[in-house]
Parts: C-alpha cells; sequence; structure tokens
C-alpha cells in the first residue's frame, strides 16, 4: 500500500493524512475483493523498517490500525471477514496488541476472505523464525515443506500476485518466500487513489498471464 506519504505531500497535508486516505481506499479495495471472490488479501501494513519513521507517524499508523480492527472489520465490509496478522506485534502498544488478538479471536469462524495485516513484518525475518523454529523442534535437515509449516502463512494457500502502488518497483522485504512463483503488477498509482475498478484492471491482468511454474505450460 505505498504512496500514502507522496500522495499527502502533492496536496500540501501532512503524511498522517495520506495513511487516513490510504486506509479509506483499503476499504473500498477489500469490499471489491470479496464481491470479485478474492480468498485472501495480505497487506503490509508496517514493515520491520518503519521503526525508522517519526514516532508520531508510528503511533498514527498504529491507532488506525486498531481502529481498522476494532471499528471497521466489524461495521465497514459486505461479508465478515477473517482478520490473521503476520509479524511480531509483541513491541507494539498495548491496547493495539489486545484490539489484534481480540479481532483475530473473534473473526476466526467467519466464512469469506482472509484480510492477513503484515505488522512489524519482515520477509527475512519471518523465514529465519521459521528455520529456527523447525531447528528447536529437534530436526537435523530441513526440508521446503518444513519452513514453509512455520511461516506466518502456514494455513493460507499460496500467494498468487504481489500488487505495489505508487511506482516501485521492489519487494521491500515483502513475503520473500511466498513470492516465489507469484506474478507480480506495479502500479503508477498512490495507494489511496486506489478504487474498485483498479482492482478490476489488476484482476483482468492476472488471468491474462500464462503461469508456468517452471513448467512449459498450456
Ligand atoms: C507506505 O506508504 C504505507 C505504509 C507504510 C503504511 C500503510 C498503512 C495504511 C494504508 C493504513 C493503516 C493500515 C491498516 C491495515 C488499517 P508511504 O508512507 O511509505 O508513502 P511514501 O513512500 O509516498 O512516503
Amino acid at each position: 500500500m505505498d504512496g500514502n506519504g507522496r500522495w499527502a505531500k502533492e496536496r500540501m497535508l501532512p503524511r498522517v493524512v495520506g495513511h487516513r486516505r490510504g486506509t479509506t481506499a483499503l476499504k473500498k479495495v477489500i469490499n471489491a475483493c470479496i464481491q470479485k471472490g478474492v480468498k485472501v488479501v495480505s497487506l503490509y501494513a508496517f514493515s520491520s523498517e518503519n521503526w525508522k519513521r517519526p514516532e508520531s507517524e508510528r503511533t498514527a499508523l498504529f491507532n488506525m490500525i486498531k481502529e481498522f480492527v476494532a471499528k471497521d472489520v466489524p461495521n465497514k465490509f459486505i461479508k465478515p471477514v477473517v482478520i490473521k496478522v503476520m509479524g511480531d506485534i509483541s513491541p507494539l502498544p498495548q491496547d493495539v496488541i489486545d484490539a489484534l488478538k481480540e479481532t483475530v479471536e473473534k473473526t476466526k469462524n467467519n466464512g469469506n476472505m482472509v484480510v492477513n495485516i503484515g505488522i512489524n513484518y519482515g520477509g527475512r525475518d519471518e523465514i529465519v523464525k521459521a528455520v529456527n523454529d523447525v531447528i528447536a523442534s529437534g530436526k537435523k535437515e530441513i526440508t521446503v515443506d518444513d519452513i514453509e509449516q512455520n511461516l506466518y502463512t502456514a494455513e493460507l494457500p499460496p500467494l498468487d500476485l504481489v500488487v505495489r502502488t505508487s511506482g516501485e518497483i521492489r519487494l521491500s522485504n515483502f513475503m520473500l518466500w511466498q513470492c516465489a512463483y507469484s506474478e507480480f503488477i506495479f502500479l503508477d498509482k498512490y495507494w489511496p487513489d486506489m478504487n474498485k475498478k483498479d482492482l478490476d484492471e489488476i484482476l483482468k491482468i492476472y488471468t491474462g498471464r500464462d503461469r508456468r511454474f517452471g513448467g512449459i505450460g498450456k
């Protein structure tokens, strides 16, 4: 969800206004995903590198995440969603941790779409943690399956598509293991400008891709 800061800067607004508009766009995109039958959406809401941002911006982001799970998740979606969290949330403010844990618990039996929120998430940390968990279980030789079963995404299906907004063409430590065979779409738009039409376009591009997974295709 990149480009919130630049969206705000272009309008001479504080960066946090960009994040707020980003949250509005997020709700639109999630509802559009539910309508389209998308099963899982993973979001990069706060990376392990985002601690470098000023405290005021971090606090605003954490409060937006709290408001999102406590108020928007029960009220703003056309169908109930399952909320999952990937990342180490232990350094977050206690009220945000409590809100996240409560929502994960409350929504776990909801049908429909999974919204998997990356918070204090880093792809490399995730792989290291998975390997250490496998070692701790006593295994001496590690398989691909061992690692997959110890990632935050162990219960989720394979990652089909990565979308990054704002014109940046890099992964920035997002789901490094999971994207081994994903498709990628990089958009020039800033995240706050995203809407249902953009999702339609993204899905059209994605369905037109020929995914061969190392084979020779159809
Ligand atoms: C990247 O844009 C965006 C973020 C680091 C935060 C994304 C967070 C939200 C959209 C809102 C809160 C999240 C939820 C789940 C409710 P940037 O700030 O790096 O933009 P820039 O590159 O233009 O400065």
